[in-house]
């Protein structure tokens, strides 16, 4: 299975805190760690560890080299990644004790993608299995209207939300993937089902909704499936959605039932927080089966 994440490439600068900060308060930071990031980054990450194959297309700064040397060193395509004359992205992530974060982003490079570079990475990966894609690159829109065209299947995760999320072109979209916030936000609805049901009136798109410690729902406007999730020790929760995103695709992709494919991504995204950092937590299979029979589910 080839998968091809058009997404993000950042630098996570990751500040251990006493609590997150308040409006307006100066905090203290005594731990300072960088690590790989981007959503782009850590979903293809996710990927190919549940087992596709995975090309990236991005863009970084000259900084950014050794994200790039990242993938490819864990057996994803790089080739496709971009420099431009710009700085990486990065991200301020701030974490509490309860492994709890607040997130700034600086797009940097992300926002440098052109649609000329778009239409030559599609040119080139017109026989992807999927198409996936977040809301932290410029050029989205653009990207899944002519991956629609050329008949690729589609995955997007609308994330950060931005209110630009809502004119996304719904019908290009075979799956949407996204969490409980950013589901009421797009749609207004707040009860997980409503939520769900108005995603899919958008267009179509089979939906999965992840709900934190909730669990997760699938949708796709005949049936529902509801999954808890596993119960951990959390001290970082960035990229557990991401490891959601891959996890579930590949799943989804390789034929299992959403009662599986919802069963695995949580197991993998339960172990991924349990340590700190994004991409560098996400489980391989062999780890996330082994918890998975650890758990007897
Ligand atoms: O989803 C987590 C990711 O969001 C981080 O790695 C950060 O870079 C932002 O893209």
């Amino acid at each position: 299975m080839k998968i091809l994440v058009f997404g993000s490439l950042n630098i996570d600068k990751v500040y251990s805190l006493p609590h997150l900060p308040d409006k307006g308060e100066m905090l203290g930071c005594e731990e300072l760690e960088t690590h790989v990031g981007g959503k782009g980054l850590n979903q293809a990450l996710a990927l190919k560890k549940a087992g596709a194959d995975v090309v990236v297309a991005g863009m970084v700064g000259k900084d950014g080299a050794f994200l790039t040397d990242y993938l490819t060193r864990s057996g994803v395509c790089a080739e496709e990644i971009g420099t431009a004359a710009v700085p990486t992205g990065h991200a301020i992530i701030g974490i509490d004790p309860q492994g709890r974060n607040q997130m700034i982003i600086f797009g940097g490079a992300n926002r440098a993608i052109t649609e000329p570079y778009c239409d030559a990475v599609l040119a080139r990966h017109g026989d992807a299995d999927l198409l996936l894609t977040q809301y932290e690159t410029a050029c989205v829109e653009y990207m899944l209207r002519r991956a629609h065209e050329q008949g690729i299947t589609t995955a997007v995760n609308p994330s950060p939300y931005v209110d630009a999320v809502k004119d996304l072109p719904y019908h290009c979209i075979d799956w949407l993937i996204l969490n409980e916030d950013e589901g009421r936000r797009i749609t207004g609805e707040t009860e997980d089902d409503a939520v769900a049901r108005a995603l899919f009136a958008l267009g179509g798109s089979r939906i999965i909704l992840t709900l934190g410690s909730r669990g997760a729902l699938y949708y796709d406007g005949e049936n529902t499936v509801k999954t808890p999730a596993f119960a951990v020790n959390a001290v970082d929760t960035t990229g557990a959605g991401d490891t959601f995103t891959g996890y579930s695709l590949f799943a989804l992709l390789s034929g299992k039932s959403p009662q599986e494919a919802l069963r695995d991504a949580a197991a993998a995204a339960a172990i991924a927080v349990t340590k700190k950092g994004a991409a560098e937590t996400i489980p391989d299979r062999a780890q996330t089966e082994a918890f998975l029979k650890e758990r007897q589910t």
